[in-house]
Parts: C-alpha cells; structure tokens; sequence
C-alpha cells in the first residue's frame, strides 16, 4: 500500500512536471487556452493528496504501534 502510493506520487510528480513544461512551450505561441493553464492543477492536486498520505504513514504507524502497545501493557 505504502510503496503503492510512493509510485502513484512518483509518476504523478513526471506528469505534472510535463504539463508545466507544456506550457511554457506553449505560451512561447501566445495565451494558451484555459484548459492548457490549468492542466498542472489535477495532477497537483492528487500529488497534495499521495504527498501527505506519504508524510503522515509513519506517524500512524508509530501511533498505532503506541495505543497496542498501550492495550497490551
Ligand atoms: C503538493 C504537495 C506535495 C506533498 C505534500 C509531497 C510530499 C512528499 C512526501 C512526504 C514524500 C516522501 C518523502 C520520503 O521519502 O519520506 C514525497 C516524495 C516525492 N515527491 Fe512529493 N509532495 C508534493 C508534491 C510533489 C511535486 C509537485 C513533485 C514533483 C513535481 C513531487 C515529487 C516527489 C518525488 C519524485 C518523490 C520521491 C518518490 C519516490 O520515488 O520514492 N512531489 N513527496
């Protein structure tokens, strides 16, 4: 699960970093459409979300281990 998101995060942050890279090749021909500005929020959006799943795994195992260990002292 945790490796899961890990790839998810990884290969979300190469898309994202194509839509930015777009553009700028894009706007080099003048304003783009909208949609074109706003296609690196979606993949952002989702790297926020896998970003602080990531962040936040090691402290709910560390706190789930601790209320165990808690219940079985
Ligand atoms: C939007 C908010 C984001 C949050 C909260 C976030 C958070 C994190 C966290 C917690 C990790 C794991 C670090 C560790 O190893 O302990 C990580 C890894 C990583 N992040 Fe993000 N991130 C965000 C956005 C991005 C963006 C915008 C990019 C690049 C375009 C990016 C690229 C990566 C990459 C390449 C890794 C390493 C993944 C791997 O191969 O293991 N992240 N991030």
């Amino acid at each position: 699960m945790n490796l899961w998101i890990r790839q998810t995060h990884r290969w979300l942050s190469l898309a994202f970093t194509a839509t930015v890279v777009a553009n700028f090749v894009v706007r080099g021909f003048g304003e783009p459409p909208a949609w074109v500005t706003y296609a690196p929020l979606p993949p952002l959006f989702l790297l926020m979300f896998s970003g602080l799943t990531m962040f936040v795994l090691p402290y709910a195992a560390k706190w789930r281990g601790e209320a165990r260990a808690r219940v079985d002292a």
